[in-house]
């Protein structure tokens, strides 16, 4: 489904999307939906049956669902129709994004056997120094990780990045600046506004990347067409050609 909304995105789908967005009114008035019909009937009933199955059988888990199910009952009424959107949100801001990074980042890494080398030298060492184990510690101390989470956007532009088409995740590293001009490189947006998940979606894509470096060496297949070409027709950021990788086991 999450796949659906993203990729099957038709000229329909957008029209009615832009409708939604900027004539709000009208679109409700005309009952103008700006997901696909099916995958919104999809996340209603799973919403509704997950609350109805907990709620009934008095299960509590520590998760998201959770603390909108509490909104619901508490003094701020959540309807269900606020609580599914909430859900929904969570599920398709959270996923597309990440996987779309990771995605992106495991075909420069197959790319580029030095930095790939240098990464997971870094998993290994940080890993040992933690008992083998993935913890939140050892993701904050892996800085070069996440360097090569490199992500679309103003860094992009050579009046503020030198070679800017390079994929040259020093250029974030310390010894540089860092991240030397602030509002020059936003992936995750800035303002009041900005990622709510920013540190989840960095943990996940660390988390998921840490698991194919350790076990893994990566290289881009000869299946994959490059240049990959960015996509204009999909929600989020997409190639037109896709991503096929070679894993040998370490
Ligand atoms: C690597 C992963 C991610 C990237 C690159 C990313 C990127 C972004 C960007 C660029 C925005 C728009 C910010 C703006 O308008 O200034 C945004 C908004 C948002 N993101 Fe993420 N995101 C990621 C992961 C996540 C995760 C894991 C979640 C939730 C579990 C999430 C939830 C949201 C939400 C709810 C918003 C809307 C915030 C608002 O309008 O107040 N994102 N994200």
């Amino acid at each position: 489904m999450g796949k659906k909304v993203f990729q099957e995105f038709n000229i329909w789908d957008q029209v009615n999307l832009a409708l939604t967005m900027y004539c709000p009114n009208l679109a409700t008035k005309l009952g103008i939906r700006n997901i696909q019909k099916d995958v919104s009937k999809f996340f209603f009933k799973s919403v509704k049956d997950t609350v109805e199955y907990r709620e009934k059988n008095n299960i509590h888990r520590d998760d998201f669902l959770q603390l909108l199910m509490e909104l619901k009952n508490s003094e701020v009424k959540l309807s269900m129709n606020e609580l599914t959107a909430q859900a929904f949100l969570f599920f398709l801001a959270g996923f597309g994004t990440s996987s779309t990074v990771t995605t992106q980042a495991l075909y420069e890494l197959g790319k580029n056997e030095e930095v790939q080398s240098r990464a997971r030298d870094e998993i290994i060492e940080i890993l040992g120094q933690h008992d083998n184990k993935i913890t939140y510690e050892s993701l904050a101390e892996m800085k070069y990780l996440e360097q090569v989470i490199d992500v679309l956007g103003l860094q992009h532009d050579p009046d503020y990045w030198p070679d800017p088409l390079k994929w040259d995740p020093d250029r974030f590293g310390e010894e540089n600046g860092g991240n030397k001009h602030s509002f020059t490189y936003l992936p995750f947006g800035e303002g009041p506004r900005n990622c709510i998940g920013m540190r989840f979606g960095l943990m996940q894509t660390k988390i998921g990347l840490i698991t194919v470096l350790k076990n893994f060496k990566v290289s881009v297949s000869p299946r994959t067409v490059t240049p990959l070409g960015m996509d204009p027709d999909t929600f989020l950021f997409h190639t037109i050609n896709k991503v096929y990788l070679n894993l040998d086991k370490i």
